[in-house]
């Protein structure tokens, strides 16, 4: 690992425990507004936010920062770009203002588009998943790799419903239509970062999503491939962090999971 991945892993890792921390600490005292219709926004994702922007644009004032709460990003803004972080400082805000404990922190490391550095952290389950680039992936610093479950009717599935229903591809519903019968059985946990790295430790074999920001996805992209798994667009094809589509399984079940979403109205549409 060159040291200047070595470097940003440790500090990301720092990050995510410290934010991990207020988000607990301040649990009780949280603001709750509203970004749209259904999308909640807190105190808590704007001060881990903070948080996490402050450390690392501390320690690496070169590189540039896209959090949930300050702007995001987008392909344009991204392309060309030489060193960039992507976060989601609050992953989950419904769980977390619910008092459900499937919420969690992205931070995701780009170096000329690629991801390098995958961190997520579930701080009330004391969970801490990592990747880098070739070098595997890792929980609380134990190697993990994807299921080895290769038939549908065996395979658990996670899927989310866009809070704006998307123009193409409605709320979902047709979709969990078609693979419901199909599968063992389906979760919708309310995380999509959460979700990817469950793919990657095996707890799912499958999840599917559309509707999702580059800040979900960027992190748990690199640990579901890290840990043997494959990820791409609803058409199989490659993985476009902006695209808003996600498909992320243990890749034996891949091109069934594909055939089932062909079948829905958001098919093969590229987003
Ligand atoms: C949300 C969660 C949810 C997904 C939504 C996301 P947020 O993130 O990941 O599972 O279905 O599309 O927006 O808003 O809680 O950071």
């Amino acid at each position: 690992m060159s040291e200047l991945v070595a470097k940003r892993l440790q500090v990301a890792l720092q990050a995510a425990k410290e934010a991990g921390d207020y988000l607990i600490r301040i649990k009780r005292e949280i603001a709750v507004d509203k970004k749209g219709a259904r999308d909640l926004v807190t105190t808590a994702d704007r001060g881990s936010e903070a948080i996490i922007r402050q450390i690392l644009i501390n320690e690496f004032p070169e590189d540039v920062f896209f959090g949930e709460e300050s702007g995001g990003t987008d392909a344009a803004a991204f392309s060309g770009l030489e060193r960039v972080w992507i976060v989601d400082p609050l992953d989950g805000t419904t769980n977390y203002v619910r008092g459900f404990t499937d919420y969690g922190i992205s931070i995701a490391f780009y170096e000329k588009g690629r991801p390098l550095i995958g961190v997520i952290a579930a701080p009330e389950k004391g969970e801490l998943f990592q990747a880098v680039a070739g070098q595997g992936a890792f929980l609380n610093g134990e190697p993990i790799r994807v299921s080895q479950v290769s038939t549908m009717i065996d395979a658990l599935v996670a899927t989310g419903f866009p809070y704006e229903p998307d123009e193409r591809g409605g709320n979902n519903t047709d979709h969990v239509a078609n693979i419901v019968p199909l599968i063992h059985d389906l979760r919708r946990m309310g995380a999509a970062a959460l979700d990817l790295a469950s793919v990657a430790c095996g707890r799912l074999d499958g999840f599917w999503e559309f509707g999702l920001s580059a800040w979900d996805v960027a992190a748990g992209i690199l640990l579901v491939q890290e840990a043997g798994g494959m990820v791409s667009g609803f058409a199989g094809e490659p993985v476009n962090i902006f695209a808003g589509r996600i498909v992320a399984t243990n890749r034996l079940i891949h091109q069934l999971l594909l055939a089932a979403l062909a079948r829905g109205q958001t098919g093969f549409v590229a987003k």
